[in-house]
């Protein structure tokens, strides 16, 4: 299945203007008068998605995840189903549509976020789902109006924009209505689904940290962004540091997940210089790492270490991947349980090959000196060179 990549999460919207949360009406519990006022002002003259779209690439992302629509209810696309969209603001143009051409244009795949807590939709209020705050009325809570709506505005998206790639629901409802996922698949018979909509979907999708554990069984994308407090543009935003988004990477991609990192262009259209640095920095090691976190399996042969390092091994194309998602604590890394010794072994970090040793060690325990069985060890790996990083092996046995 075409699926275990890299994306771009691209939350945008005229949430932007707050420059402080994509949910900054509920969160900053700011009147709707003066939320009401952003359409009239919105005019990103920087807007420029062929920009996002080759930077995206640049970083080796094969995706980019766009809102829609998010939980303010306004939207980003020439819907003919609420005038609360960007065609009627000054820059009165379809942002995705244009997104969607520059991604055709590129060879980037396009997904769409579709928020389900609408707050300004009269009948979206669900008082089974959480996200319901800033309802503007939730006495008119009319679940089957809604989801009509919710279904011509899915047609329009999944008709006008070309091929999308996966659909991003937001915020579970709750409730079960196999017809909505239906009427996307008829609509576009290769969409892959997420699971907080109106039914399971094809995948899940953890959120922020997500511990080590066995490969994922379902097929899962996690989500994470730059910024550590929202997902909108934040003007005071804290950011993660880059070992940390490195890390969290590989950790996933090994587990055999896909992989959205976040960025919250400001209201210009623009990415913010600090999200720049850090998703250029992602892209430096990801491409480094040569496809290595792509469509894998599990390795199927058991491996032990002579000392334990958090690492998890895949196997592509005939060849091993040890992920040392937390980096390497020292400059080798030794193997006791093994397939047979190995032909060759490259540290992807730097592109080199590394030395292979396989000898009997004497290992020390509390009674005496023992020697244990030939141990396989890959040596001189320059790990210190690398200090902000994941490491990988590649090893051919
Ligand atoms: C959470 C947040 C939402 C954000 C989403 C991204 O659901 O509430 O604002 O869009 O995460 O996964």
């Amino acid at each position: 299945m075409d699926y275990n990549k890299l994306g771009m999460f691209i939350h945008w919207g005229i949430f932007a203007m707050t420059e402080h949360h994509e949910q900054a009406l509920a969160r900053a519990d700011m009147s709707f008068d003066v939320y009401d006022e952003f359409p009239k002002s919105f005019n990103p003259k920087k807007y420029n998605p062929e920009k996002w779209v080759k930077f995206a690439k640049k970083c080796g992302m094969k995706y980019i995840c766009f809102t829609t629509k998010h939980h303010d209810g306004f939207c980003m696309w020439d819907t003919k189903e609420t005038d609360y969209n960007i065609m009627n603001t000054p820059f009165k143009k379809d942002a995705l549509k244009m997104l969607a051409d520059a991604c055709k244009k590129h060879g980037m795949k396009l997904s769409l976020y579709y928020s389900n807590p609408d707050w300004h939709h009269e009948n979206a209020y669900n008082e089974k789902a959480s996200h319901q705050w800033k309802s503007r009325y939730p006495e008119r809570a009319d679940s089957v109006k809604y989801r009509e709506f919710i279904k011509r505005q899915i047609t329009e998206l999944l008709t006008n924009y070309g091929e999308i790639y996966t659909l991003f629901w937001d915020i579970s409802p709750e409730m079960i209505d196999k017809s909505i996922n239906q009427l996307c698949r008829k609509l576009q018979p290769n969409i892959l689904i997420n699971n907080r909509g109106y039914d399971d979907g094809d995948f899940d999708t953890p959120e922020r940290d997500v511990p080590e554990g066995e490969r994922f069984r379902k097929m899962t994308e996690a989500c994470e962004s730059v910024g550590e407090q929202a997902w909108g543009y934040r003007k005071n935003e804290d950011y993660m540091s880059i070992r940390y988004l490195k890390c969290s990477i590989d950790k996933v991609m090994a587990m055999g997940g896909s992989y959205l990192l976040n960025v919250g262009p400001k209201v210009d259209g623009t990415f913010p210089k600090q999200a720049i640095n850090s998703l250029r920095a992602v892209g430096d090691w990801y491409n480094r790492m040569n496809g290595a976190l792509e469509e894998h399996e599990k390795s199927d042969f058991e491996f032990e270490f002579l000392f334990k390092n958090p690492c998890i091994v895949t196997q592509k194309n005939g060849k091993k991947y040890f992920h040392f998602y937390n980096g390497l604590r020292s400059n080798a890394v030794n193997l006791i349980k093994y397939p047979s010794v190995p032909k060759k072994a490259v540290f992807l970090n730097s592109g080199k090959e590394v030395g292979i040793r396989y000898e009997t060690l004497p290992m020390h325990t509390n009674e005496d000196f023992i020697a244990v069985d030939p141990v396989v060890s890959f040596i001189d790996i320059p790990c210190n060179d690398y200090p902000d990083e994941p490491m990988v092996l590649e090893v051919e046995f």
